[in-house]
């Protein structure tokens, strides 16, 4: 183990110095380098709800949440708890014997979906269960084409490459997957004039989180549905980063009242303690797709760990004050976000999203840059979107508290004060 062993001459702790070493060595010398520019080169000794304390002492309020895996906050002791009963005693994994965390995390599941969906399959990641749902559609419609929104993001899989649109992150792996069409995301007659007979899904995010919490109009997921409908396509949506709460109600679907063919699922359904990705369907579709054990099979899937945590996870969000406390966080980061927007117009120019997933949108990156390396060196813990750099993501977990939530858009107003407009 590495251990801190004091300050060096440049000021780095010798922890620091061996855990960057080794990042430029043995990883990414490019991130090692980003993490050093934001401050961000330190290991983190303690974190327990939206608080982070770093090894060197500093603590950070956390606008980030581990990017949308930590919606129980940090160390959520429920989970936390369900999870190490769980080391005590049973195997970690028992297959070929039945599982009956996964049946019950399965039955849990169909509980808690919109309408009629009763059929899933968990696995260990979302770019796994956005592979799996493009693969029962392909099944179930016996069609080739996905028909997906510029700007979404499904994850680093080649598959989930090919879907996302975000061209600059996918670029580099060109050939993608063949039968993919990408619609400007929230123009309904875009989508309309996309989908065909040939389309065997329509793939949305609900609020697209990496591009900066970009939010479509009222009415959008319900025309997708009846565009879906008409042509005999799947609608297929993409809750990892907005479902468990994120939004307001469990799913975001159910602010629109839309039940899709397939629902994704992942992040924050493993409580932040264990890797888990999750798909839950209509019965109609899941025919050859759910009979086939290699269809829907990976050496981790249902992993016993993974479904012990989102069943404790699941329980928290149902039996504790979690999504009644988002809510009232979620008001008072809007409103203190609608000021800052007032109060800087020369720096800022919108502000998207529901609940806790929102996005700041500044004149331009650089901006962005600085006031997150600010905000970072004064307490708060903040990024920019990954797929637009001129707009932050503020994605706190749904236990902040007021006060905290008061304190990093203090430390938000400081840091916007103190930068000046590039020319
Ligand atoms: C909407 C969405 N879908 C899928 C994924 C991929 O999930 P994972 O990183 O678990 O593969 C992400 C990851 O950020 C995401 O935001």
């Amino acid at each position: 183990m590495w251990h801190n062993a004091g300050a060096q001459s440049d000021g780095r702790d010798a922890m620091s110095s061996q855990v960057l070493a080794a990042y430029r060595e043995y990883l990414n010398p490019n991130y090692a380098s980003f993490l050093e520019r934001l401050g961000l080169d330190s290991t983190v000794a303690e974190a327990k709800g939206a608080l982070i304390r770093d090894h060197r002492g500093r603590e950070y309020v956390d606008f980030v949440a581990g990017y949308g895996v930590f919606n129980l906050g940090h160390n959520p002791q429920r989970v936390v708890m369900a999870v190490r009963s769980e080391f005590d005693g049973a195997p970690l994994w028992n297959r070929p014997f039945l599982s009956a965390p996964l049946a019950e995390l399965a039955a849990r599941l169909v509980d808690l979906a919109p309408g009629d969906l009763s059929r899933v399959f968990i696995c260990s990641t979302g770019a796994e269960a956005v592979e799996s749902a493009i693969k029962l559609a392909r099944l179930a419609t016996g069609r080739p084409q996905i028909v997906a929104a510029e700007g979404a993001f499904h994850g680093f899989t080649l598959g989930a490459l090919s879907v996302s649109g975000v061209p600059p992150q996918s670029r580099p792996f060109r050939p993608l997957l063949p039968g993919v069409r990408h619609v400007p995301f929230g123009d309904v007659d875009a989508l309309s004039a996309a989908v065909s007979s040939d389309t065997a899904a329509v793939l949305l995010e609900p609020i697209q989180a990496e591009i900066g919490a970009e939010t479509p109009p009222v009415g959008y997921l319900p025309a997708a549905r009846e565009i879906c409908d008409r042509a005999g396509a799947l609608l297929v949506i993409d809750e990892v980063r907005t479902g468990m709460g994120r939004t307001g109600p469990l799913f975001a679907v159910e602010l629109e009242r839309v039940t899709p063919d397939v629902l994704i699922l992942g992040k924050s359904l493993g409580g932040g303690i264990v890797p888990i990705g999750a798909l839950v369907a209509r019965p109609q579709i899941w025919g050859r797709f759910g009979l086939s054990f290699a269809m829907s099979a990976s050496s981790f899937a249902g992993n016993r760990l993974a479904c012990v945590a989102a069943l404790a996870t699941l329980a928290t969000l149902a039996e504790e004050d979690v999504m009644a406390n988002a809510q009232l966080a979620a008001t008072t980061l809007w409103e203190g976000l609608t000021d800052l927007v007032a109060g800087y117009p020369g720096l800022v120019n919108g502000l998207t999203g529901k609940g806790l997933l929102l996005g700041v949108h500044f004149q331009n990156s650089h901006v962005v840059e600085e006031v997150v390396c600010r905000a970072i060196r004064k307490g708060l813990l903040i990024g920019a979107a990954f797929c637009n750099s001129r707009r932050i993501l503020i994605e706190p977990p749904l236990i902040i508290t007021l006060a905290e939530v008061r304190r990093g858009l203090g430390v938000l107003w400081e840091a916007l004060g103190e930068v000046t407009p590039a020319p």
